[in-house]
């Protein structure tokens, strides 16, 4: 029999520092209406100097771990683009802090569709029987990739973690993940790039200068293929496990921009009402969006045991993905923002 995935808990957290866009329009040439307009986003998170990614971490799955009602964990897999250092992964460092043991812990690197991959990774670990209890964290903080007179950039991210806790059960239970479709085009890995801190630097002729840091974006281009992707590998997910779209009660989809969330809702034949936005408060978080925007939801009543959710997320790389899953009966009780 196939052991299947069940979500037991969930958490999230982002740095205490707001960025409204007001303070974004003081040094930038922008200003709140365009901010507002063009993304839906009022105000972002940042992290201030001392704060790592790993530390976002921690918190988030500390409040999962809670939500879940504490017990052993297997496996810890970290979903970023934004470790604390290109080596050791940062998963470890953030399983030993929590204190589970020598636990198997690593991390995952596929931008903003990292979460799903990460959720992908531990349901077919658990799947395999390779873990019983899996720790999920999508943590980024994409402040420190910004170049400071990039006015496409800074508005849009914002930094923060997300946690779930997986663990073995039935297909039939709350909670339960319904299925999976993973997808991805490197011919359009420019799209969305950090150029400096890989290999790839040091062996081009110029090596690679201080802005190489920072992340670029084609946002235009990638608002056309996130919409489509996402819309694409829902739908290819939704086949698959036999759901329509009227049996959806929430998606979940990765929150960069609220016109891609709208359109990705009209491309699904999903009621936008039925789409959840938190990209409001805390911009782009990339692998944390989804498990910022499920807490959210669930601490403020909105999602229901039973209720079937779509997960959908799209980033760099390019890569996308899709999960579904009914909701379980958990207590969520961190507000994020
Ligand atoms: N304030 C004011 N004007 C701006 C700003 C700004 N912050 N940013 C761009 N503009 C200007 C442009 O210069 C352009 O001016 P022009 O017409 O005079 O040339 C105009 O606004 C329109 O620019 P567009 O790039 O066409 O703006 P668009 O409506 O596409 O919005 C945005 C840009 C918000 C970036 C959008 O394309 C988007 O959200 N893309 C998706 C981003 C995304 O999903 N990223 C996640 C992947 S990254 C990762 O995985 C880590």
């Amino acid at each position: 029999m196939i052991r299947t995935p069940v979500l037991v808990g969930l958490g999230a957290m982002v740095p205490p520092r707001v960025v409204d866009n007001e303070e974004l329009s003081q040094r930038l040439d922008t200003d709140d209406h365009w901010i507002r307009t063009r993304t839906g986003i009022t105000r972002r998170h940042w992290a201030g100097p001392g704060t790592a990614t790993g530390d976002l971490a921690v918190t988030a799955a500390q409040r999962a771990l809670r939500s879940a009602g504490g017990g052993p964990v297997d496996m810890l897999i970290l979903a970023t683009s934004t470790p604390d250092h290109p080596m050791p992964a940062t998963a470890p460092g953030v399983a030993a802090r929590l204190g589970l043991g020598p636990i198997a812990a690593f991390d995952i690197s596929v931008a903003c569709a990292g979460f799903v991959y990460a959720l992908a990774t531990a349901a077919g670990a658990i799947a395999a029987g390779i873990a019983e209890r899996v720790v999920v964290v999508g943590a980024d903080i994409w402040s420190t990739r910004l170049d400071p007179q990039d006015r496409t950039t800074a508005v849009i991210f914002g930094d923060g973690a997300g946690a779930v806790v997986l663990r073995a059960g039935e297909p039939d239970e709350p909670g339960a993940l319904a299925g999976f479709d993973l997808g991805g085009d490197g011919t359009f890995k420019d799209l969305a790039l950090v150029p400096g801190g890989g290999s790839r630097g040091r062996s081009e002729p110029d090596g690679a200068g201080e802005a190489d840091d920072y992340v670029t974006m084609h946002g235009k281009e990638i608002f056309t293929h996130a919409v489509h992707r996402m819309a694409e590998s829902s739908a290819q997910l939704l086949k698959k496990i036999g759901w329509s779209a009227s049996d959806i009660d929430w998606v979940a989809a990765h929150q960069a921009n609220v016109r891609i969330l709208h359109t990705v809702a009209g491309l699904l034949k999903v009621d936008r009402a039925r789409v959840l936005v938190h990209l409001d408060r805390v911009g782009n978080t990339s692998a944390a969006s989804i498990p910022l925007a499920l807490t959210d939801a669930a601490a403020g009543g909105r999602l229901a045991p039973g209720q079937r959710v779509l997960m959908t997320a799209f980033g760099g790389g390019l890569s996308w993905g899709s999960a579904a899953m009914t909701w379980p009966p958990i207590q969520v009780s961190d507000v994020v923002s």
